[in-house]
């Protein structure tokens, strides 16, 4: 399953490549607003910086208009799609949004159909020429509906059609929100950055081996390891 930091923070953004081989970075203009930098695509060309060649990277319009929509993301292509990176140019999926990812995709321009909330929507993204379906899980379960059933119901309903569209199931909360999307052969994810840091290290292990230096240490010296005997 690709793995991708939903997150514009440089410095994180650089700590979590630094540890896995992340697939990309995904952001939209409440994540670009966190970082307080208020030329969003000086920010979006910083963290182009820092990924690895190859990876993707996500980025949302503001416009509602279909044209402005349009509009936009060529400009977001024209600026950010030359380099090592691939962009794929994030739009919600309202009436306009559809219309706009039908246009943008016969233009060969990559689209993320983002703000999905429901597996309708996300199939007639599909259907208009979307990559990538982003279902809200976690925004999802809070609003009393199911996201994960949803997201997985959008990978089934998608696969059986053979669009060429994936999920990239977004708005995650914890780890077994993900472990379902993996449990259910979903392709991708993109996870905020506290989640992210709690996908492997929960701290238990830290404590397991503290235990074990203490029990090691009580009968064969203090600070030894193995290397100290032969
Ligand atoms: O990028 C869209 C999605 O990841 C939103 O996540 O955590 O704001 O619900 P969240």
């Amino acid at each position: 399953m690709r793995i991708l930091i939903d997150d514009a923070d440089l410095t994180k953004i650089e700590q979590f490549f630094d540890m896995y081989p992340y697939d990309g970075v995904t952001t939209n203009p409440t994540i670009l607003s966190k970082t307080g930098n208020p030329d969003p695509m000086d920010q979006l060309k910083k963290i182009v910086a820092l990924m690895p060649e190859g990876t993707d990277l996500h980025a949302q319009v503001l416009s509602t208009e279909t044209d402005d929509m349009v509009k936009e993301a060529e400009h977001m292509t024209e600026v950010l799609g030359k380099g090592k990176i691939n962009l794929y140019i994030k739009v919600p999926v309202t009436a306009n949004g559809l219309k706009a990812i039908s246009i943008l995709s016969k233009k060969g321009i990559n689209v993320t159909a983002t703000a999905v909330y429901g597996v309708m929507p996300a199939f007639m993204a599909a259907k208009a020429g979307a990559k990538y379906l982003a279902p809200y899980v976690n925004r999802l379960d809070v609003l009393g509906y199911d996201g994960v059933k949803i997201a997985i119901d959008i990978h089934t309903a998608v696969k059986a059609a053979g669009y060429e569209a994936e999920v990239l199931g977004a708005s995650f909360k914890n780890s077994q929100q993900i472990l379902d999307m993996a449990k259910a052969g979903i392709g991708s994810v993109t996870v905020g950055s506290e989640p992210l840091s709690k996908l492997a290290y929960n701290g238990i292990a830290e404590d397991a081996v503290k235990a074990f230096i203490q029990d090691f240490e009580g009968c064969c010296g203090e600070g030894k390891t193995m290397l100290d005997f032969e």
